[in-house]
């Protein structure tokens, strides 16, 4: 497999796909809070995606080589599984957090983003690892631009996330995505900068950072259900999710909504474009 550029007709396909991923999730967010379960948020989106959105699930029904095919409209990944969660029959209850991750076919094009979501009142620990993976994720979007380099990015995750006393999970990745589901090139939350490729113009990615409050290392659930993970010490584990455009000046979030959350106040803004004379 290799990169593939979007031009212009695929950089909007991917812009309405985007938005509409997140407006999943906006859509969900009341909803989220003790007693329900994650295969009534299951069903919930899966429902706005087909009678709303006219969009599918791609993650429903899929399976690549050597996994069975995932059952569900979306994952729920709760406490210290960290992600590919599958929706089932328990309630969530205060203080659990939850991270639901939905992808959406519109197009033909695929919109890919996850939110954590706070059940009740979570303890502080709970609550600042989730922020503090929010501001993780953030660290890797502001590094992109053309010239910079796939290592930029996970760098400035692993660097903010392992300050802040926690680890990065390092066998899941961020990914290009565009037509495919899980596209070249692979994005690392850990690195070095100024290593791995280049970006360029056009690429489209997702930077999703699994961060654990533990340990890093990571095993099966025991569900055995052939998807989802949990941390092998139990600790607690976040994640977000963002899929960005490398533009010709920096990036642009594919993924933002009316409900997402505000950006930190340390991502350097576009300057305002300079009103021209006598407009
Ligand atoms: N949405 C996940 C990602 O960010 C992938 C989920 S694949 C599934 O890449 F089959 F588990 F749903
Ligand atoms: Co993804
Ligand atoms: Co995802």
């Amino acid at each position: 497999m290799s990169i593939t550029y979007k031009d212009a007709a695929g950089i909007e396909g991917m812009r309405i796909a985007g938005r509409l991923a997140a407006e999943v999730l906006d859509y969900l967010t009341p909803f989220i809070k003790p007693g329900i379960t994650t295969n009534e948020i299951d069903r919930l989106a899966s429902d706005y995606m087909t009678q709303v959105q006219g969009s599918i699930s791609a993650t429903l029904g899929y399976g690549p080589p050597g996994y069975v095919p995932y059952p569900k409209s979306l994952c729920t990944s709760v406490n210290h599984q960290v992600c590919h969660g599958i929706p089932n029959d328990k309630p969530l209850k205060k203080g659990d957090i939850v991270n639901v991750d939905v992808t959406v076919i519109k197009d033909g094009w695929h919109g890919d983003t996850s939110r954590m979501f706070l059940v009740g009142d979570c303890s502080i620990a709970a609550k600042r690892l989730c922020h503090v993976t929010y501001e993780a994720m953030w660290h890797g979007i502001m590094r992109v631009r053309p010239g910079a380099r796939l290592g930029d990015i996970g760098h400035a995750i692993q660097t903010f996330a392992e300050k802040q006393g926690y680890s990065v999970v390092r066998e899941f990745c961020g990914h290009g995505i565009g037509q495919k589901f899980h596209e070249d090139p692979q994005v690392l939350h850990y690195g070095r900068p100024g290593t791995l490729d280049e970006l360029k113009p056009g690429m489209t990615f997702t930077i999703e950072p699994m961060i654990n409050l533990g340990k890093r290392d990571i095993k099966d659930g025991p569900e055995k259900d052939g998807w989802s993970i949990v941390t092998r010490d139990h600790s607690l584990s976040a994640q977000w999710e963002h899929m960005i455009l490398v533009t010709e000046t920096g990036y642009e979030v594919l993924t933002l909504s009316a409900g997402s959350p505000p950006v930190p106040a340390f991502v350097p803004q576009p300057a305002p474009v300079q009103a021209t004379a006598n407009a």
